[in-house]
């Protein structure tokens, strides 16, 4: 069974990690204080998790989840992850993160630049819009009538059938908004971040997105 490495181990990663134990895979989990410090989250996951560096997270993963306030994503490692299907589940808020202006004028997007940060890697976009609690609540087996569903967006067409695999395994259905740069559809106050939705209504969401300067 593969391994899934978490770069942030808060809010977003623990509840990535309970999926993925429970799914089955090894974690190794990583934050920015050091491997001692998530030795309460490890006890709590079990003989399957483990905790390390970013690094060595990054080394582990064959999936890499990056789950980290925005503004540190240039300290994400870049070489262990080449090749590598990476998950960014990063949102952008200014108060937080600073204010990053291709970011404020939307020339680009939060994804995109990770994918800029790691050229070698295949980044797709996952649990963004999704509270961080619900991701253990909300999961139901496939087939369920009126399953949630959740974006993902991505560059790379393989890259997101692991991903959209990943998240049927997780309890979730998937809708594809398409490239990274269509990842705006599912920022920050658009209609469908936040609230729980079917894959039939996260797709009207996503048609009904404005950018920021057209509202
Ligand atoms: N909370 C939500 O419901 C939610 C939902 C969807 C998306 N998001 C987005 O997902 C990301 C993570 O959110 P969160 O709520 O999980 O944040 P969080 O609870 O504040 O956790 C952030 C984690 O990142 C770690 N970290 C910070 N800088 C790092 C670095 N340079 N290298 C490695 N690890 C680092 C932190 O470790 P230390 O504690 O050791 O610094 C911590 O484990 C954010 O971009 C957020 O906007 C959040």
């Amino acid at each position: 069974m593969a391994t899934i490495g978490l770069i942030g181990a808060g809010k977003i990663g623990s509840q990535v990690a309970r999926l993925a134990v429970k799914s089955g895979y090894d974690v190794v989990v990583s934050n920015s204080r050091g491997p001692e410090t998530l030795s309460g989250l490890v006890k709590e996951l079990g003989p399957r998790a483990r905790a390390g560096t970013p690094t060595e997270a990054a080394k582990a993963g064959d999936i890499v989840v990056v789950t980290i306030p925005l503004k540190s994503y240039r300290q994400v490692p870049v070489e262990p992850l080449a090749g590598k299907v990476v998950i960014d589940t990063n949102n952008y808020y200014p108060q937080r993160d600073g204010h990053i202006p291709e970011l404020d004028n939307e020339s680009t997007t939060t994804s995109e630049l990770l994918q800029a940060h790691l050229p070698k890697s295949k980044v797709v976009k996952a649990f963004n819009h999704i509270y961080a609690a619900e991701l253990t609540t909300d999961g139901r087996p496939a087939g369920t009538k009126n399953r949630r569903a959740l974006v993902i967006a991505g560059d790379d067409l393989e890259a997101k059938k692991t991903v959209t695999r990943l998240l049927d395994q997780f309890g979730f259905d998937t809708v594809d908004v398409g490239p990274l740069e269509e990842g705006w559809r599912i920022q920050r106050d658009t209609p469908g971040y936040g609230p729980r939705r079917t894959a039939e209504e996260l797709r009207r969401d996503l048609a009904a997105a404005r950018r920021y300067a057209d509202r």
